[in-house]
């Protein structure tokens, strides 16, 4: 399966998913990275992995709309199976979703549905919560809403601040998100109302 990973930053779950797949029986390869911005070191990883990037700065456009459409036919480009959102900070419009329905999933630092947004870990540490996790959905519409493909479970420390908690967090959120990506690739997913199932 092709993968096309879109990130804005550190890119350690794309590095995940490229050293997953450096074996074939993964059954998934990264094809293209994109990003919304420079200078990240996830556009890095790819780099020095000889993988194609490229970047789509919303600021460089006239509309939102337009930046979406051109986000989209760079990504078509690629052909993928699979649009992975691996810490991509930018929501994704409806051509985009339309052009790859069913095909974009996105990996967020909580157990969805508590805690969606950009500051899923903090806002979990504030709540109070014991355990929090990761959550690897089906992109829709809403923000961090999609039909969930797996969650992954961490504790809570009584002496935790948002940077520990996010790591422990990133720690498991990677194991998950290889051990998701290559089952799709090779089994694939249906969505059935909200229920995700592997098989094709
Ligand atoms: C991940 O925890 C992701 O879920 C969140 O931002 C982090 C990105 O980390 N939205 P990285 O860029 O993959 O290192």
């Amino acid at each position: 399966a092709r993968l096309v990973v879109l990130v804005s930053g550190a890119g350690t779950n794309l590095q995940a998913l490229i050293d997953a797949s450096a074996e074939a029986s993964y059954g998934a390869k990264v094809v293209a990275v994109g990003a919304d911005r420079d200078g990240i070191e996830g556009l890095a990883r790819a780099e020095r992995a000889g993988i194609p990037t490229f970047v789509r700065r919303v600021g460089d456009f006239t509309s939102r709309e337009h930046w979406d459409l051109t986000l989209t036919d760079t990504v078509a480009a690629f052909e993928p199976d699979l649009v992975v959102l691996a810490g991509f900070m930018k929501l994704v419009g409806s051509p985009f979703l339309e052009k790859f329905a069913g095909k974009v999933v996105n990996t967020h630092p909580a157990l969805c549905p508590s805690f969606p947004g950009t500051t899923g870990p903090a806002d979990a540490l504030a709540y109070g919560v014991k355990v929090t996790g990761a959550t690897l959905f089906v992109v829709d519409e809403g923000v961090d809403t999609g039909p969930i493909v797996a969650q992954t479970v961490v504790p809570v420390h009584d002496d935790d601040d948002v940077e520990s908690l996010h790591d422990r967090i990133k720690l498991a959120e990677r194991t998950m998100l290889v051990e998701s990506v290559g089952r799709i690739a090779r089994e694939g997913i249906a969505v059935k109302e909200r229920r995700v199932i592997f098989g094709r």
